[in-house]
């Protein structure tokens, strides 16, 4: 079972980094991350070894990290380095238990130290779970047949017209930017 959520790590310096992982169940309360080389999460997991998971509906954030908008308020945590995000619904503070090294994607096994909630989860909404797997696809781009891209871009497109707010409205603005880029020429 894979959640997606929006990891913050820090580098040695301090310096928050943003991205949005599937986090991997492994047992109660450790989730697995595995971050395919090269990268910045992995980076910074060698040298702290600490990472928040923050829960958030508000998909801008895995729309926005895609397409290089990675400035999203951070507040601190309570107990680990990596700061959370501001508006997280809540979040897990984890420590990296062990590393299962491998050359292109090793895998980080991480144990929750704290838990919070902020505010309420206040239900589905298929326009945001579109905008999730719009933003998996624009990070497979170089990877996916483009008739595949474009057959799926279609599917999530009815959920955008009918069921989108405004912040989902534009960060499928985003992810089309960057389809559009991608093929640009193409
Ligand atoms: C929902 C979602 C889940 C993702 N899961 C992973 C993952 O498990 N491993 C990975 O390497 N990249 C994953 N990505 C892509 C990373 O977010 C992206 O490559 C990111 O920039 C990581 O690189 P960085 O640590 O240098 O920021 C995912 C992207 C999305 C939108």
């Amino acid at each position: 079972m894979i959640r997606e959520v929006i990891v913050t790590t820090v580098s040695d310096d301090g310096t928050p980094h943003v991205a949005p992982f599937g986090l991997i169940a492994a047992a109660p309360d450790e989730w697995v991350i595995a971050p395919f080389h090269p990268s910045t999460t992995l980076d910074n997991l060698r040298v702290v070894p600490f990472l928040v998971a923050n829960y958030t509906d508000d998909v801008r954030i895995f729309a926005g990290c895609l397409t290089g908008r990675r400035d999203w308020p951070c507040v601190p945590s309570t107990v680990v380095p990596p700061p959370r995000l501001a508006v997280a619904l809540a979040h897990a503070e984890m420590a990296v238990v062990s590393v299962q090294e491998d050359a292109q994607r090793p895998r980080f096994r991480c144990r929750i130290v704290h838990r919070e909630t902020h505010r309420g989860f206040e239900g589905m909404n298929r326009a945001k779970a579109a905008v999730v797997e719009g933003a998996i696809l624009v990070s497979r781009l170089g990877m996916l047949p483009r008739e595949k891209v474009e057959n799926e871009i279609a599917y999530l497109e009815i959920a955008i017209g009918k069921t989108a707010d405004e912040a989902e409205r534009e960060a499928w603005s985003w992810l089309m930017d960057a389809v559009r880029a991608h093929y640009a020429g193409g």
